[in-house]
C-alpha cells in the first residue's frame, strides 16, 4: 500500500507517522508514505497557494491549480511505477483521491477495511476555509470526515486514516489475529484485559482467565464484549442484536 498525502504541512504528517508500528512497517517495506507539499506547485514568486473567495466572506481558499498540479505529479509517478512493475495498460485511472472534510462520510472500521485493499491512496488535506470546488469536482473520488467536529486542517484526519488503514495490512501488526479480534471488527467493543500482577490495588484478575479453560475464557470474553457494548455504545449494540 502506498499513501500519498497532499498537504501544506508535510513535516507534520511525516512526524505523526514515522514512529511506532507505522514507522516500523514503512522500514520493513510493507507500506510507503509520502507527504507532498502543495506549495511546491504554486506558480508564483511567493509560493502563494491561497486567495480570497469570490462572493466575499471571511478567510482564504486554497486555489485549484497548485492542488491540480500536485495531484498530476503524484499520478505521473504512480503510472511510472506501475508501468515499471509490468502493468503495461495501467493508466492510473481508479486511483482513489480522498478529500478530508467535515462534509464527508464519517470514517469507520468498514471504510478502513475497504481502503486497505487499494494499491495506492491519495489523501488531500484542506486548509484555510477550504479548497476551490472546481478542482475537488475534477479529482476527488471520496469525501471523508473523521467525525462531526471541525479541525483546523485535514492533516490530523489524514493521519487517522493512514494509521487505521495501515494496521489492517498483512504483517503490519505482529499478531495477525489482533486486528480481527478487537473492537469493531465484529461490531462489538473489545472485552476487558489484564496482565500481571494477579492482584493490583486490591483488584483481582477475573478467576476465569486463570482457569486455562479456553472455551470458558472465550465465552466470558464474548459476554463481556456484549455487556460493554450495551453499556457504552447502545447504538452499536442495537445494530449487533438486529443482524
Ligand atoms: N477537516 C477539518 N475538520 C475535519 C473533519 N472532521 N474530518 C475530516 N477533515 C476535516
Amino acid at each position: 500500500m502506498n499513501f500519498h498525502v497532499m498537504t501544506l504541512f508535510p513535516d507534520m504528517v511525516m512526524a505523526g507517522l514515522s514512529d511506532s508500528i507505522i514507522g516500523r512497517a514503512v522500514s520493513k517495506g510493507l507500506l510507503s508514505i509520502e507527504a507532498v507539499n502543495i506549495r511546491d506547485f504554486a506558480n508564483n514568486r511567493h509560493n502563494k497557494v491561497d486567495d480570497y473567495t469570490y462572493g466575499g466572506g471571511a478567510g482564504m481558499l486554497m486555489q485549484a491549480e497548485p492542488v491540480y498540479l500536485c495531484w498530476q505529479d503524484i499520478m505521473d509517478r504512480i503510472r511510472q511505477r506501475r508501468n515499471a512493475d509490468g502493468k503495461q495498460s495501467d493508466d492510473g485511472n481508479g486511483v482513489r483521491v480522498v478529500y478530508m472534510t467535515p462534509q464527508g462520510r464519517v470514517f469507520d472500521q468498514a471504510m478502513a477495511r475497504e481502503l486497505s485493499r487499494e494499491e495506492d491512496l491519495i489523501l488531500l488535506c484542506g486548509h484555510y476555509e477550504g479548497v476551490d470546488e472546481r478542482v475537488l469536482s475534477e479529482i476527488v473520488t471520496d469525501n471523508v470526515s473523521v467525525g462531526d467536529y471541525v479541525l483546523t486542517g485535514g492533516e490530523i484526519p489524514a493521519m487517522i486514516v493512514v494509521d487505521a488503514v495501515s494496521r489492517l495490512i498483512p504483517q503490519v501488526l505482529h499478531n495477525d489475529t489482533s486486528s480481527e479480534l478487537e473492537s469493531f471488527s465484529d461490531g462489538l467493543l473489545e472485552y476487558p484485559q489484564y496482565s500481571r500482577p494477579e492482584i493490583w490495588h486490591d483488584m483481582r484478575v477475573p478467576e476465569v482467565l486463570l482457569s486455562g479453560d479456553h472455551a470458558k475464557v472465550d465465552r466470558w470474553r464474548h459476554e463481556q464484549s456484549l455487556e460493554r457494548t450495551r453499556q457504552r455504545r447502545p447504538d452499536l449494540y442495537e445494530k449487533y442484536m438486529a443482524r
